[in-house]
């Protein structure tokens, strides 16, 4: 069992000035803003000005989040930045954030995950702080997508955005934060989603750059089906292990890539729509951004309150996926026990209190992780057979 709980303690976010519509899109490629919004729902995107990089914008988000918090820079033990779009190949745009915060104490980590880097990010942070190692952890997806696209590619070029969005996992006392998560990957599907021309495999020569080598190549209908598939495979994990069901959940807070993948996978999993946060439509798909952007957005439009559940689901280059079920921390419960008299209270019964208190949490979450195993020893079973179901009919 966790030593602590992990809390968000802090969040912001920044997505740049200029705005590209679909339709100056179709001033530039052959496409439409019909054709945008029935395939994808994405109606504009930001675009990062000239100069602007995955750490400017990176920068923007921490500080907001650290205000938020009520922290300093150097409060930070460690800072993992999540994205597919760093300043440089080497060093690490971790250390280049590290530097313009002046959080000389914290170590820096870059995550390469694809548009779920985040997540993986957030999942590794909250580890950190619940077994005590550290208190605050900063957690950002920054891209700058626009740099990699191929602004003649209608198939890429209409999809993807710019932008940042940050959380500080901080550790807690008080039960909350990370319930289940799930971290996947399907190597087999790398070639989905590539920048081909950076990398050791293939030295930069001048017809790398002439045949578009450093521009995003995507198969896209490869990805909507991988997309769809783990969705619903990865939320349906996270809110079974948890002892719960859909109508437990909140807030879904899905990879804002396509409507159309958000709508087919709630469907499948039964998921009211009304409980889902969708932004896409004024950012596009910010890859390791979205989530983040989306979880800034939702508490801004006060759509989690403390005590809410929320699943965060994502997929992505690699191809990755993940999930987890976060509790929105409830309001802080003061460590004072509540007494209706002004005489002073020993000491000894307020560490009987506070005693009393935590094996009540401990109860719950024994109790909880009791019925979450009951609920997988029914549904892996007909889930496997489902699926070997699925496979014989070559589904
Ligand atoms: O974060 C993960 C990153 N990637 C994704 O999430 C992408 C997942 N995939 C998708 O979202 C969808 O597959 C797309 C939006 C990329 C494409 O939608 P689709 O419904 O799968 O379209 P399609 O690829 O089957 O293409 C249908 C037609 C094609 O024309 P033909 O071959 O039928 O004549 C395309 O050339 O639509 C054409 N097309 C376009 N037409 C106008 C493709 N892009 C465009 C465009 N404007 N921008």
């Amino acid at each position: 069992m966790s030593n602590y709980y992990s809390k968000i303690s802090g969040w912001g976010m920044y997505v740049p000035e200029r705005v590209l519509t679909n339709h100056d899109l179709a001033q530039m490629v052959d496409t439409s803003d019909e054709w945008i919004v029935t395939r994808t729902g994405i109606r504009e995107r930001r675009i990062a000005a000239e100069g602007q990089a995955t750490v400017d914008m990176s920068l923007r988000a921490t500080q907001q989040a650290l205000e938020r918090a009520g922290l300093q820079a150097d409060d930070l033990d460690l800072i993992i930045l999540a994205t597919s779009t760093p300043d440089y190949l080497c060093p690490p745009a971790s250390s280049v954030l590290q530097d313009r915060l002046g959080a000389s104490r914290a170590g820096a980590m870059t995550l390469v995950a694809g548009c779920t880097g985040f997540l993986y990010g957030l999942i590794t942070a909250a580890q950190f702080v619940q077994t005590g190692a550290y208190r605050h952890v900063l957690v950002v997806g920054g891209e700058t997508l626009s740099y990699a696209m191929d602004w003649t590619d209608r198939n890429t070029c209409v999809l993807f955005g710019d932008g940042a969005g940050a959380v500080i996992v901080s550790r807690s006392d008080q039960p909350g934060g990370l319930q289940t998560m799930m971290l996947g990957s399907d190597g087999s599907g790398w070639d989905a989603l590539l920048l081909p021309g950076i990398g050791s495999i293939t030295p930069l020569t001048p017809e790398v750059l002439e045949n578009k080598g450093h521009k995003l190549k995507m198969n896209g209908r490869a990805v909507f089906k991988f997309a769809t598939r783990v969705m619903v495979e990865a939320v349906t994990q996270v809110v079974t292990e948890a002892g719960l069901t859909m109508n437990d959940i909140d807030l879904l807070i899905p990879h804002q890539a396509n409507e159309r993948i958000i709508d087919l996978a709630i469907r499948r999993l039964g998921f009211d729509r009304e409980k889902v946060m969708v932004n896409l439509d004024r950012y596009g798909n910010t890859s390791a951004a979205s989530v983040p952007l989306a979880l800034c957005e939702a508490l801004d439009q006060g759509r989690l309150r403390p005590g809410d559940r929320v699943v965060m689901v994502a997929f992505g280059a690699g191809l990755t996926y993940a999930a987890c079920l976060w509790e929105w921390q409830p309001e802080e419960v003061s460590e004072e026990p509540i007494l209706v008299t002004n005489w002073p209270v020993p000491e000894s019964l307020r560490e009987t209190a506070q005693q009393v208190r935590t094996a009540a949490w401990r109860m719950q979450v024994q109790a909880r992780a009791k019925a979450s195993d009951a609920a997988m020893a029914i549904m892996l079973p007909l889930y496997t057979f489902r699926k070997g179901v699925k496979k014989r009919l070559g589904k």
